[in-house]
């Protein structure tokens, strides 16, 4: 791959709960200290505090971009009150990522909800979207000069947890899975409701339109592609199976301005269902099998699913503590990605996770970072991949 794709986003993407430490006030922290099996998020990399210096590493690496979040549960403590401080934390991380030529690509919504939102019902309570809406709408008095916008993260993982949620809450089941850990190694998550997926997709929409009256930001939302294939005979199960668990949230982003594509691995569908990924030596530290090929896969897939609407990769990376890897894995996924823009699909960013290690969802065992991080004294350490990375930031492909 020779040529570069002008104005191509290269960076990496956290998530607040997974990397700012004591968000009390959120679902997952009551979660976290209730569920059994569960480790706690705690400090996490204080990267509340600590946002300027994970910024600079990025920047001073060569990478363009940083996708962050924005914590509802901060924002807005209890229903309807909306915390000006917060919201100024929050704008000082967009100022910081530009003054540091790292383009701010901010998610709205990443699996978690203030405990209030959580409390009374979460998103099976009838006011549910019209909460939603009106944290969105405080969210758009700091996003001036935020080209990107993400509402809200995997709606297809986000539905499988309001599942859990509710089966919890009505004293169905007592275990809870963390969705990225238990759930991607093994198929043993239902799929998601597709009831729970349209009223995402109405508050999507809903989200939206509040954006566009209010920002000039592209808003898309991100889904978790997971580069599903059939095995011989078995194409009609694929289409069913890839309708509920993908293509109704990639339909619906086909009037959004970009569509955020996260692939991790690959996975078949046979006359069964989704074949669970098989024990092997090469899998990651999720369980996932070692697919780097899966996201050239997921975003052909997503280019057509979304009536061509532009891509960006919001997450691609690999859990593993071997950074030789992690740079092998990456460079041949860049490799994929870069065979799907010659073939004709727009693609207008990579952003790989995640920067740091962070808490995975219950688990802080899968490293998926290009900066490893101290949990007693939060000190950060850059790893050969992020130099690397940042070395095909500035050569534009690679
Ligand atoms: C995705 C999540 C992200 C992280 C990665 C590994 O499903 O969006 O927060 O957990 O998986």
């Amino acid at each position: 791959m020779n040529s570069t794709v002008p104005g191509f986003l290269w960076g990496a993407s956290t998530a607040p709960h997974q990397i700012e430490g004591n968000n009390t006030n959120s679902d997952w922290w009551v979660r976290e200290h209730r569920a059994a099996g569960m480790e706690r998020s705690g400090d996490a990399c204080d990267s509340y505090h600590r946002y300027a210096e994970d910024m600079r590493l990025l920047a001073d690496a060569g990478l363009n971009a940083y996708r962050f979040g924005i914590e509802w549960a901060r924002v807005e403590p209890a229903e309807g009150h909306i915390s000006r401080a917060e919201l100024a934390h929050y704008r000082r991380m967009i100022d910081t990522a530009l003054d540091l030529g790292l383009k701010p690509v901010v998610t709205l919504h990443h699996f978690t909800h203030p405990r209030w939102f959580a409390e009374a019902g979460g998103w099976m309570h009838e006011k549910a979207i019209d909460r939603f809406v009106s944290y969105i709408h405080a969210t758009t008095t700091i996003l001036d000069g935020v080209e990107w916008v993400c509402t809200l993260n995997e709606p297809n993982m986000l539905a499988l947890m309001v599942m859990m949620s509710h089966a919890a809450r009505t004293g169905e089941t007592k275990k809870w899975l963390s969705p990225t850990v238990e759930g991607a190694a093994r198929p043993v998550l239902p799929d998601p409701d597709p009831q729970i997926g349209l009223r995402l997709a109405e508050a999507h929409h809903r989200a939206r339109d509040v954006l566009g009256q209010h920002t000039g930001a592209k808003v898309g939302w991100t889904v978790a592609c997971q580069a599903l294939t059939a095995t011989p005979g078995n194409e009609g199960r694929l289409e069913e199976l890839r309708y509920v668990r993908e293509d109704l949230y990639l339909e619906a982003a086909r009037d959004d301005d970009f569509i955020g594509v996260q692939s991790y691995s690959s996975q078949e569908v046979d006359e069964n269902g989704v074949v669970p990924h098989p024990r092997h030596p090469d899998n990651t530290l999720t369980g996932n099998a070692y697919r780097p090929d899966a996201l050239g896969i997921a975003v052909r897939h997503a280019w057509k699913a979304t009536d061509n609407t532009p891509v960006l990769v919001t997450e691609n990376g690999i859990a593993t503590e071997d950074d030789d890897r992690r740079i092998a894995y990456t460079s041949e996924a860049l490799r994929h990605l870069f065979e799907t823009v010659e073939e004709g699909a727009d693609v207008r960013g990579y952003l790989h996770w995640s920067a740091l290690d962070n808490f995975e969802w219950g688990h802080w065992e899968p490293t998926f970072g290009l900066i490893a991080v101290d949990r007693e004294t939060f000190e950060r350490r850059p790893k050969p991949s992020l130099k690397w990375l940042g070395e095909v930031a500035r050569r534009g492909r690679p």
